[in-house]
């Protein structure tokens, strides 16, 4: 099995996909690219700004171009906006050369784990919670999907996560062939 040339992270909002694609990449020895950093990025601005003036449909248009641009990608794991896969045509994107995982997240976790956030506008109401659970409804489906691994997240440290999706996406890492080399072994 050779490693995939992309990795994509794909799930909810505070399913860690920001700190778990860091860590992956880095274990993989690939970049480490975040959409929703690059599209700030490139646009001068932050994603609540973005959604003020430009509205939701001034991001997703962003994030489609985005996701086509990191299509391209070799040798990096991308971590994806939330809704990311609610447009069908991102969805080959999101696919294309890529071992797409989804970290699947429990509601409570990604209430905890976004409750101090200003950042995400679609949370920035009375009642977050209930955004997420119709969010989950919609978009799990789409998840799994699109999905070629679901790990969960929940109870789990980053590092636990990262260290069983090397094991899924490839054991044999580059940074674990160098270490084949410097041993004088050698695999098929
Ligand atoms: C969104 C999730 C956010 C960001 C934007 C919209 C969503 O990314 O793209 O606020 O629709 O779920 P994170 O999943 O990284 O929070």
């Amino acid at each position: 099995m050779s490693l995939p040339k992309r990795v994509v992270l794909v799930g909810p909002m505070g399913a860690g996909k920001s700190t778990i694609g860091r860590l992956l990449a880095r274990e993989l020895g690939y970049r480490f690219l975040d959409s929703d950093r690059m599209i700030e990025e490139r646009c001068g601005a932050n994603i609540p700004w973005i959604f003020d003036v430009e509205g939701e449909a001034g991001f997703r248009q962003r994030e489609t171009a985005m996701l086509a641009e990191l299509a391209g990608e070799t040798e990096a794991v991308v971590a994806t906006g939330g809704g990311a896969v609610m447009r069908s045509e991102n969805l080959a994107l999101l696919k294309q050369n890529a071992v797409v995982v989804y970290l699947k997240t429990s509601i409570d976790q990604q209430v905890e784990r976004t409750r101090k956030d200003r950042n995400r506008p679609l949370l920035q109401n009375d009642d977050p919670e209930a955004i997420l659970r119709s969010l989950f409804a919609i978009r799990d489906p789409l998840y799994r999907q699109i999905a070629d691994v679901v790990m969960h997240t929940d109870r789990k440290s980053p590092r636990l996560v990262v260290r069983q999706l090397v094991n899924r996406v490839n054991p044999r890492t580059p940074k674990h062939r160098r270490q084949f080399r410097k041993e004088g072994r050698h695999h098929a």
